[in-house]
Parts: structure tokens; sequence; C-alpha cells
């Protein structure tokens, strides 16, 4: 780490984060929460200037070889700062045609093209690679609610990872070794921990902090003339490992191919080795379809009720994501919001319904339900359990 670097780095873990806590209050304070024009001008100004000021020398100084860490978490800090301005539309992407922070889109571009992410911040700049000091990692704001959200973000996702470690293990062994049986043995934990984990979550969150002082981090923001899509918990390679190992989804079906290629620049350079690993290669599910000969063998039995059990696991956890998280904290508060914020709510970019239709066919095809409109596993699963003692 550089003086710059560290400079800017500890202005992120302070005054950053209180300027947009003031600012914060203030928003809060109004009837219509949502709104955040001519309010706080003094504090925006002073967010703007002093970061520009602090990324300036850092942009001077080239940072290209201070290793990967450093530059990742240096991205992040870019990241947070274009984020925040966003959130209080010192920028907008709609306003403008190339975003007016000329220097710190510099160096997010120069940092992300040569490390191979997106050139904004992502999900794990905020979740599994932030270093915290003394026991306090960065955040935009001092707000209860978002270290509860961050908190239980990045247990959700090391739980996953889990899970996804052991089920691509499972490959080079094969369905019938023995070990198998203790490899889903651990898929299975880390699903119940992302059960549980999302369980907390829902419970300690407050609906109208989250989506009126956190979320609005998180939505999309211009770095140079292109606007990169906000960040969310999903982008990991471990979701997709498991979807695509237990077979649930299908690396060549479009929407679900798309959302792959739309997603890989916000990994993780690591993740994005994994994801490419598994899109080549074929699902447990399909294995255990292919092996008709051995259903009456004790290793198939023992397997295959483990297997369905993950299967049934990650459709709990796909279920609970949508029809609790995604709908007490964004649908319906969605619905009370004035008009004129509407078109600002999702952190991809699209209309809310059209959100809300592929997070819908998502959990369906983790959930192996039945539908006629596109390709779940609902009748291969029944057949899987057909052939159960
Ligand atoms: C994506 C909402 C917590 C995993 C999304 C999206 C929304 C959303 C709206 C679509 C992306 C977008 O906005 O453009 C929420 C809310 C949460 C929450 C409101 C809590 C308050 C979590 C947690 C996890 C998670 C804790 C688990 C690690 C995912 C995944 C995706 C995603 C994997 C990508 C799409 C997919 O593959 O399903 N989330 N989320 N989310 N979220 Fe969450």
């Amino acid at each position: 780490m550089t003086a710059n670097t560290r400079a800017f780095d500890h202005w992120i873990r302070t005054s950053f984060c209180d300027l947009n806590t003031e600012l914060e209050d203030l928003y809060w304070q109004q009837d219509d929460k949502a709104n955040v024009v001519n309010i706080g001008d003094d504090l925006k100004q002073q967010l703007e200037a002093e970061g520009r000021e602090l990324i300036l020398p850092l942009l001077n100084e080239g940072n290209t070889d201070n290793g990967f860490d450093n530059a990742f978490d240096l991205l992040g800090n870019v990241g947070l700062y274009m984020a925040a301005c966003r959130r209080h539309e010192i920028t907008e992407p709609s306003r403008e045609r190339s975003s007016p922070l000329i220097e710190a889109s510099a160096l997010a571009m120069h940092i992300g093209a040569s490390i191979g992410v997106t050139p904004r911040f992502a999900t794990a700049h905020l979740t599994t690679h932030n270093k915290a000091f003394n026991g306090t990692y960065k955040r935009f704001t001092h707000l209860e609610d978002e270290k509860v959200f961050i908190d239980y973000n990045t247990k959700g996702i090391l739980a996953y990872k889990r899970a996804a470690d052991a089920l691509i293990k499972i490959q080079p062994l094969g369905i019938s070794h023995p070990i198998t049986a203790d490899l889903l043995n651990v898929a299975k934990q880390g699903l119940k921990d992302v059960i549980d984990s999302n369980k907390l979550l829902f419970d300690k969150l407050d609906t109208d902090r989250f989506f009126n002082c956190v979320r609005p981090y998180y939505k999309p923001y211009r770095v140079g003339k292109e606007v990169y899509r906000g960040a969310n918990a999903g982008d990991f390679a471990g979701i997709n490992v498991i979807d695509l190992q237990l077979g649930l989804c299908f690396a060549n079906e479009p929407s679900y191919s798309q959302m792959l290629v739309d997603k890989f620049l916000y990994m993780m350079p690591e993740d994005q080795l994994i994801l490419r690993d598994t899109m080549r290669r074929s699902s447990i599910m399909d294995d255990f379809l292919n092996v008709n000969a051995c259903h009456k063998q004790s290793w198939y039995q023992e397997n295959l009720s483990l297997f369905l059990e993950v299967c049934k696991l990650h459709g709990t956890t796909a279920i609970q994501h949508h029809n609790q998280l995604v709908g007490k904290y964004i649908s319906k508060p969605s619905a009370g919001m004035a008009e004129q914020h509407m078109d600002k709510i999702t952190a991809s970019g699209p209309p809310l319904h059209v959100l809300l239709d592929s997070l819908e066919k998502l959990r369906d095809r983790r959930a192996a339900h039945k539908r006629d409109d596109i390709r779940t596993r609902y009748a291969d699963i029944q057949t899987l359990k057909n052939s159960i003692n």
C-alpha cells in the first residue's frame, strides 16, 4: 500500500462514512424519504471535493504494480466513492453522457481493466473481501441496518461457497464413490447455513431503512461513458456452481447463459475461472439419470437420497430469497413509492416487473417447480425420487 492509498482508505473508513450518515439523517427526516434533491448540498459538495482531492494523486501515481489485492481494494474504495456520489445524485446516469467524476473514472478504468474486473465496486468489496480493523469493516454509513445487511450477505455468500466447493469435488470422484456422501453432507450443511442466515436477515433488517438508506448505494452508475449495473449478493461463482453441478439450471439456456455472461466481470478473477470450468462440466443429476442398471446398489440409494436432499435445500434457499427477501424488501415497499422515484429501484436497471419475473424463473428452476413455459427439472426429480426404495 502506498501513502496515497492509505490516506484514501482512511478517508473512506472515517469522514466518507460520517458524511453519508449525516446525509441519510437529513433525507430520513422528510415525508418523502426517497427525495435527495436540495438536501444537504454543502455536505454533498464536501464529499465530492474531499474524494477528488485524494483520488488525484492516486491517478498520477499510476497504481499499476502493488499486487492484485491492493489494486482490487483500491478499486473498491474508488467505487464506494462513485456509488455514494450516485446515491446523493451528485452524478445521475440519465442526466449525463459520461461521468463528471473524471479522475475517479480514469482510476477505476485503469485498475479494472488491468486486473480483469468491472471498473466499479462489486459485492466482494463489501462482503468477502472487506478487511476489518479493530472489528469494523468498510461501510457506506454508520447505520445499524447497513451492517445487518452486509453481515448476513457475507454469511450467506460464504455458506453458498462452502456448498459449491463440496459439490465441485464430486465429479472427479464420481457419484458411486463412498466419499461422495461426505461431500453431499457438506453441501447440505452449507445450504442449511444459508437458510438460517437468510432467516435472521429477514427477522432483523428494517424494511424502510433498507429500502431508503441502504439499497440506494447499490444503484447503477457511470464510469467514463458506460453505465455499470449495481452490485448484488449473487455476484460470486458459487451460486451458479450449485445450479449447474446439481443440474437444476442449464448453461446453454438463453436466459440463464445471458445472466452468466453479464455477471462474469462482476466476480473476482478466481471466481470467473471456477464458473468457466463448471460451465463445461456435466451435472450430477445427469450422472444419476444415466445409471439405470445400478438402482439396487446401496451406494445409489444412499448417494441419490442425499443428492435429492441437497436439491431440495437449494430450492428452499431460492424460495426464501424470492418470496421473503425480495418480497419484503423490494416488491412491497416499491408498491408504496412515489411515482417519480419508480425508475430507480433495482440494482440492475430493468423495470421492476421484468426483474421480478426473471428472479421468479430462477426460483422455479432451482426449486424444480413444474412450469410449462421454461425448462425445469420437475420431471427428472420425480423420476429419481421414484427410483428410491
Ligand atoms: C440478486 C434482492 C439478499 C443472493 C438479487 C436481486 C434482487 C435481490 C432484487 C436482483 C438483482 C438486482 O437488483 O438487479 C435481495 C434483497 C436481499 C437479498 C432485498 C436482502 C434484503 C441476498 C442474500 C443472498 C442473495 C443474503 C445470499 C447470498 C442473491 C443472488 C442473486 C441475487 C444469488 C443473483 C440472482 C440469482 O442468481 O438468484 N437479490 N437480495 N441475496 N441475490 Fe439477493
